[in-house]
């Protein structure tokens, strides 16, 4: 692992690199062996994958392909639902674990529960038993969730062995107010947050909002003040950094070679740029608005804020 790039502590002394390089979403998803081979060759050292992408032997290849061993780089991939969206029968958990692990090429450092209703409802708590045998039986390192609700966390958390290291879900300012009691239970527990789609206020949010303004004055106050830095500052890297700044893994992504190396730049970049009002002010607004693009069961049994979607 490059000793550059900020890491944050998932126990035993597993750390994780706090940007990861996705191959799921995006242009990256649509040429993974040449975009991961790009990403592994900026120097980014984390790769995000999942069975859903169906990009976990690409992940695999450009690993190969790149010359680096694979102790220099986190990998995660994640069990993700059946064809069409069907749940996964108990029976095809284990077996499903074993196919990512031979897709790889290797036992990824971290394994997810892509969402809490890849399986039944009645096979949720014993899907998670199956990811802590097979860490104990040295099948599996790192295990965690993603998307899940306050309510999915506390019925594995209950009786299990082991506390998921994350949960990767949709983060990012537009969605504090939202996430809150995710979030509490996370700290409560020792869980790090990883963030899909932290550049959503950015590029998926219709205006930009009452965030885009102050991400812009943040972006010219360091770029301004740091002439020697190797990327020109924007607001895309301010959010990144606010991401960072949060304690929070940043899963991002790109299929542009240009825009690869960028991340990989903003991943190595030191971690005082943003001051501490700085992480405040975007913080405060993001909790104003609620804004979410990946719609779905976070909606479900999960009380939404009542706030505006920033729009106006
Ligand atoms: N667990 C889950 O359920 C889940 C769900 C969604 C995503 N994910 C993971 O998270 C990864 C990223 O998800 P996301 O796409 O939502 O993340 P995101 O960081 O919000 O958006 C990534 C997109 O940002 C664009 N981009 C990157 N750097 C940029 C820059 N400097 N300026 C302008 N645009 C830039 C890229 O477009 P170009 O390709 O055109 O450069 C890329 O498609 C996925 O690949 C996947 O690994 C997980």
């Amino acid at each position: 692992m490059s000793p550059t790039v900020q890491t944050f502590d998932l126990g035993s002394g597993v750390k994780i690199p706090w940007l990861a390089w996705g191959n799921g979403t995006g242009s990256a998803a649509q040429i993974p062996v040449e975009a991961g081979l790009a990403a592994l060759k900026a120097g980014i050292r984390h790769i995000d994958t999942a069975q859903s992408y169906r990009n976990e032997g690409a992940a695999g290849e450009a690993l190969v392909k790149s010359g680096i061993s694979k102790d220099q780089v986190f990998v995660t991939s994640k069990l993700s639902e059946g064809p069409g969206n069907s749940t996964i029968p108990f029976n095809q958990v284990r077996p499903k674990i074993q196919e990512s692990i031979q897709k790889l090429g290797f036992i990824p450092d971290l394994f997810l529960i892509h969402n809490p209703f890849i399986v039944a409802p009645a096979d949720l708590k014993k899907t998670w038993q199956i990811l802590e045998e097979m860490k104990d039986a040295g099948e599996l390192k790192a295990i965690g969730v993603s998307n899940f609700r306050p309510q999915d966390l506390e019925l594995i958390l209950d009786g299990g062995k082991y506390k998921p290291a994350v949960n990767q879900i949709e983060y990012h300012p537009y969605l504090l107010a939202h996430l809150e009691p995710v979030l509490a239970l996370q700290d409560k527990h020792g869980i790090v947050t990883e963030s899909f789609g932290p550049l959503t206020p950015l590029l998926r949010h219709p205006t930009g909002g009452p965030l885009k303004p102050v991400l812009t004055k943040i972006a010219k106050r360091i770029f301004d003040a740091n002439p020697n830095l190797p990327i020109p500052i924007d607001e895309f890297a301010v959010l990144l950094l606010w991401t960072r700044a949060m304690g929070v893994v940043a899963v991002t992504g790109s299929g542009d070679k240009e825009r690869i190396k960028l991340l990989a730049d903003i991943s190595f970049l030191p971690g005082n740029l943003l001051t501490k009002a700085d992480v405040e002010e975007i913080t405060s607004i993001g909790k104003t608005v609620h804004f979410r693009h990946y719609r779905g069961h976070m909606e479900n049994d999960f009380a939404l804020p009542i706030l505006p979607d920033g729009t106006n």
